[in-house]
């Protein structure tokens, strides 16, 4: 995501921008950096750690000047250092950038025109401010437009050229930016929270847009230079709800961001024709990938529930027998491992002392050691020998909910790329991966039902206790659908696999007593259904999760939310969606502290 605020006005730039950072920092907060001007030259000043990490290093100096930009960064390419903060510089020090998104083709484009640049980063960003220094003629607009035109990506650039010492460029291609007009004054940035509290006239940039903002005016042009007339807009958004982007909560938020963040996580990890995935982290040879005769997976909470998608795929597709394990547990088991056993350790933080400790205890014991992480430069990032990002964005709720989709995406791309080393058909590769590509749309879909979840979660919120069931791909659904309910709404819950009913908890029902049961069109369809009927004739009121088109719902349930159909591995996509709206709407309707719940913390480090 990454956060990227400018300023050009009167006033003294660097306490705009620090406040602005601080409103920015839901975006990312590994790094920080700023650039200001007093007119003749900048001063650059980056830190690693949270914005008020800057803050501190910024307080003895005296940075005066009222021109300057300034991001939050949140690692994607290349790890958490003070060298690949923002802004960026070229050879020279007269041009610094701030860059939000992906330059996809950097390593052509430094081939091609940066013969003999030193560079001083490991980001695709530093490449971009060669590039545009290489044009640089006196005209940043112009430098920026045609340094552009090279560029294949997602961009929102901000850019300042010590020459000019009166103007910032901008530019916006899949990344949002938004001008904000003041009186004898300009705001950028990312999105509307850290300006808000200067001004609430706003232009928001549009893919393939240039905007020169100087203090005698602001020209907006396209790529290909032709001039765009756009007029300012009044926002009514205070400054809370703009962090969250107009969402109550950033669980909710959160959750919204499903369709756009398992994009990030599948974007270039796969190849349709060939009907497979290449998750290039893994730092293994074919070699040594066919010699892997097990697979382990850490994780905890809701990351655990993602491992147990994980196993489903990786033993159906791969045909690798694969284990789940809590990373409490693990550690102290004294656990069989072998060389050829692979490990992941799958979390959201990176920073969990209970999987860290699980998988250095399978390193010691001679396993390959992968992490499947969130948190760029993290400590299990660190400690493995590779492994994948899932490029979930930060996630601030305490409730884990799209990194829990990603680890799913993540890992069902790993048991694909293993699938095709030896059982997989090509065929079946690329009925897999059409259907990934479809998810985030499905996706969607659910989301639009997120009214009509909030009126069934009004109905139960007062319930003493919940079931949740699923069988198959859906029980480590209704697991995390009852952690979910269990941790925000603090309403005691339960997951069974169906057809363990008969075994106990059948004597739990009755009308007092929801259950929730994931009734999808899958190859257990039917047998899911016996298990609902028994639960209809004890009089348990229902709600269930079931497949478009499947009428007959109606007639079982008190209450059916429909899922698009999809192939039956993806499921846990789709259906874990109303659940995490579910539990959300619950905690709102009982009037829980959603985003922080009690007794929780967002990373569990200590034991
Ligand atoms: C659930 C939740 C926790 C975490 C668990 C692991 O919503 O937030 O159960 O999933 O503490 O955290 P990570 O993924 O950071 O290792």
């Amino acid at each position: 995501m990454c956060g990227i605020i400018g300023y050009i006005g009167k006033k003294q730039a660097l306490p705009i921008l620090i406040n602005g950072l601080r409103r920015l920092e839901y975006r990312g907060y590994d790094s920080a950096g700023v650039a200001v001007s007093d007119g003749k030259k900048f001063t650059k000043i980056k830190a690693v750690g949270k914005i008020e990490k800057l803050a501190e290093k910024l307080k003895p100096l005296d940075l005066n000047g009222s021109v300057g930009i300034a991001h939050t960064r949140w690692a994607t390419h290349g790890g958490v250092t003070e060298a690949n903060a923002h802004p960026h510089s070229a050879c020279a020090d007269d041009l610094v950038i701030a860059h939000n998104g992906i330059i996809e083709n950097y390593r052509e484009l430094k081939e091609k025109f940066l013969k003999g640049h030193e560079l001083k980063s490991e980001t695709d960003t530093e490449i971009l401010a060669h590039l545009i220094e290489v044009f640089y003629k006196g005209n940043l607009t112009e430098a920026v437009r045609t340094a552009l035109k090279e560029v294949r990506g997602t961009y929102g650039l901000a850019a300042m050229h010590s020459d000019e010492p009166d103007k910032l460029v901008a530019a916006r291609f899949g990344s949002p930016l938004v001008i904000g007009v003041g009186d004898g004054e300009y705001f950028l940035a990312s999105d509307t929270s850290p300006m808000l509290a200067h001004t609430k006239e706003v232009i928001f940039l549009d893919d393939g847009e240039i905007a020169e903002i100087s203090l005698s005016g602001l020209k907006i042009s396209s790529l290909d230079s032709k001039n765009i007339t756009k007029y300012s807009e009044t926002i009514d958004w205070d400054e809370a709800s703009a962090q969250k982007q107009g969402y109550e909560h950033f669980m909710l938020k959160e959750i919204f961001d499903q369709p756009a963040v398992f994009k990030d996580a599948i974007r270039g990890r796969y190849n349709l024709t060939e009907g497979t995935a290449h998750l290039g982290g893994l730092n293994m040879t074919s070699e040594q990938m066919h010699s892997v005769s097990r697979v382990i997976l850490l994780a905890c909470g809701t990351a655990s529930y993602a491992a147990l998608v994980g196993k489903y795929a990786l033993e159906r597709l791969a045909g690798i027998p694969t284990e789940v394990d809590v990373g409490s547990e693990f550690r102290y088991r004294d656990p069989i491992i072998d060389r050829n056993t692979l490990v992941f350790g799958i979390t959201q933080s990176g920073e969990t002392a209970d999987t860290l400790a699980a998988l250095r205890e399978a390193k010691r014991k001679g396993a390959f050691v992968r992490g499947i992480v969130n948190v760029i430069g993290s400590t299990l990032a660190r400690e493995t020998d590779g492994g994948t990002y899932m490029h979930a964005g930060p996630e601030l709720a305490v409730a884990s909910t799209k990194a829990y989709t990603n680890m799913v995406a993540v890992l069902i791309l790993y048991a694909i790329q293993f699938g095709r080393l030896n059982r997989l058909t090509q065929a079946t590769g690329e009925r897999l991966i059409a259907a990934l590509l479809e998810i985030p749309t499905k996706m969607k879909e659910v989301l639009a039902q997120s009214e009509r979840i909030k009126t069934i979660a009004e109905k139960y919120k007062d319930s003493v206790g919940m079931l949740f069931l699923g069988r198959g791909i859906n029980y480590p659904v209704a697991l995390e659908g009852s952690h979910k309910l269990k941790e925000i709404s603090y309403i005691h819950s339960e997951a069974y696999p169906a057809g363990e009913m008969k075994h106990g908890a059948n004597a739990l029902l009755g009308p007092h007593f929801p259950v929730v049961a994931i009734m999808t069109k899958n190859q257990l369809y039917e047998k899911m259904r016996s298990s609902v009927e028994e639960v209809r004739a004890r009089k348990s009121p229902l709600i269930l999760i079931a497949t478009v088109g499947d009428e007959s719902a109606r007639e079982l349930a008190d209450d059916v939310i429909y899922v698009p159909p999809t192939m039956e591995l993806l499921e846990p996509l789709l259906n874990t969606i109303p659940l995490q709206l579910f539990a959300y709407h619950t905690a709102v309707a009982l009037g829980r502290d959603v985003d922080r719940p009690r007794n929780l913390a967002k990373s569990v480090t200590v034991e």
